[in-house]
């Protein structure tokens, strides 16, 4: 283990938890985010094809809480230009969407490029770009083609060839107007979440084998994507080019409980930052070792953890411009008692590792009962991964609070408030240097298994109403003020 967490812990003791100059650093940038199942709907129309959350959806309508569907969802194919009438009004810099590959590719392949799909995209970041809002786009947000689906997926290895080529289609389309691009958002759902538990799609358990088949091909698609940029669009149009990961902090529970601590934080962050940030590249070693064991334990012939040979582990390391991740809480964690049961990994207990995951009464729960609110959390984040992998620039890819919806979201302010002020704490105290923020979200939209129960937006979207009607929370109010006044130093007014 390079880096001792009881260090950083007391480090971080030795600092208070306040900050004075409420202001963020010049060029600090502002955004908000959706993703294209969420918001689009339009789910059959024209040539789109089927991806496997339609699939997942249709198929089984009880897998989603009170059967919603991304049918419809935001109609925001149908409203660009209402959604880039709110993007503008809250006077954002960027605005991160994904795109759907199978409204770009109905095949999944490039024989065949979607003349509608390429338009509604067309038409989006004209807009955004004419407001004066900078697209910031994610090539993948779960929404892969059925039809790739049936050929494995994310387990076949040539997955990563398919990404490639879908990538080098949207790079060509747009890639002399966007500057800003993530190639897949939170590949550990894409992998530990659906491969463990069944609950995302496609529905594919197969925790062992299928969850690290899935890791591996997707550190490869990554990077695959990533050398396309680099070498054949880098040149001419100079973006940027990174994944968001998905990190939960995780905090040991006492000081003994720091070894277990740890082992979390590199089997759910370093299994998918590791091989493409460290110097070394591949799986993290302590990872690596605890999977080679258990697989031989469980009677597997070899690890499940499928290996890296050296030219992929050199193919993969450095194909970033940037770390992006995703943050919305934390876990604490223990060694497990002699003879305790546990709950079902990654959303409950760490039975791999024999730890146990437990939430502090003074983290208060949200609405979709998977996240507590622990703003520490994320600047001790931001901390671990400068630590492991180096100085680099650090892009907040989504943060924000679910609820059970209101107007008056008092709630949803003061946890932006919260987690920006840890930001700015690790930005001067910690001399990390985070350049982006992004809220999630910009509206309500389709949150997955839980439906349109819980509510994540900076505008309240009514799901009732054929018209999907947008109003801008009390938090929108908010989030505009503190974007002109490039602080947090706001007042907000409770006159909506
Ligand atoms: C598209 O799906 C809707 C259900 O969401 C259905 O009513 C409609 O007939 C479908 N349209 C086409 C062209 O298949
Ligand atoms: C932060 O990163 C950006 C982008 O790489 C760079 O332009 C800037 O100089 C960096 N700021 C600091 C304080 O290192």
């Amino acid at each position: 283990m390079r880096w001792c967490s009881a260090l950083v812990f007391s480090a971080l003791i030795a600092v208070s938890w306040s900050v004075e100059d409420l202001t963020f650093p010049p060029g600090f940038k502002f955004g908000a985010a959706t993703s294209s199942y969420q918001i689009e709907g339009a789910w059959n129309s024209s040539d789109k094809s089927e991806s496997v959350w339609d699939r997942f959806v249709h198929d089984e309508p009880t897998r989603i809480r009170n059967s919603d569907n991304g049918d419809i969802a935001c109609d925001s194919y149908n409203q660009v230009e209402r959604d880039i009438e709110m993007v503008a009004d809250l006077g954002l810099d960027y605005y991160r969407f994904s795109i759907a590959w199978p409204r770009i590719l109905p095949s999944g392949f490039p024989n065949y490029i979607s003349k509608e799909g390429t338009d509604h995209y067309n038409r989006l970041i004209d807009g955004l770009l004419a407001k004066g809002v900078e697209p910031f786009i994610t090539l993948f947000h779960w929404d892969l083609p059925q039809s790739l689906q049936d050929l494995g997926g994310w387990t076949n290895p040539l997955s990563a060839d398919w990404f490639a080529d879908y990538a080098r289609v949207v790079f060509t389309l747009y890639g002399d107007r966007v500057k800003l691009w993530l190639t897949l958002n939170e590949p550990i759902v894409t992998c530990d979440l659906s491969y463990i538990t069944g609950i995302t799609a496609p529905g594919v358990v197969s925790p062992d084998v299928g969850t690290y088949l899935c890791n591996k091909n997707l550190m490869l698609a990554h990077a695959k994507a990533w050398r396309v940029y680099d070498e054949e669009f880098k040149p001419k149009y100079h973006g940027k080019v990174s994944i968001a990961n998905h990190l939960l902090w995780f905090e040991p529970q006492t000081e003994a409980d720091t070894e277990v601590a740890e082992l979390a934080l590199q089997h759910l962050a370093g299994r998918y930052c590791h091989p493409i940030y460290s110097k070394e590249g591949g799986w993290p070693a302590s990872i690596e070792k605890l999977l080679d064991k258990l697989s031989l334990e469980r009677g597997y012939a070899r690890s499940t953890l499928p290996a890296f040979t050296q030219e992929e582990k050199e193919y993969v390391r450095g194909t970033y411009d940037f770390f992006a991740f995703n943050h919305y809480s934390g876990r604490q964690i223990r060694w497990a008692k002699e003879g305790e049961t546990f709950s079902q990994w990654p959303l409950g207990d760490a039975e791999d590792l024999n730890g146990k995951i437990e939430f502090p009464e003074h983290w208060p729960p949200t609405a979709s009962s998977i996240f507590y609110v622990y703003p520490e959390g994320i600047r001790k984040q931001l901390l671990w991964v400068k630590q492991q992998y180096g100085d680099l620039e650090f892009v907040i890819t989504e943060n924000g609070l679910d609820t059970l919806g209101g107007r008056d979201d008092h709630d949803r302010i003061s946890y932006f408030r919260e987690y920006l002020k840890q930001i700015l704490l690790a930005i001067r105290e910690d001399g990390i240097n985070v350049t982006h923020y992004t809220a999630w979200s910009l509206m309500d939209l389709f949150e997955w298994m839980d439906g349109y129960h819980s509510k994540f937006g900076l505008y309240e979207v009514d799901f009732t109403d054929p018209k999907r009607t947008r109003t801008p929370r009390l938090s929108a109010h908010w989030y505009k003020k503190v974007i002109k006044a490039h602080s947090l130093d706001v007042t907000v007014n409770d006159e909506l």
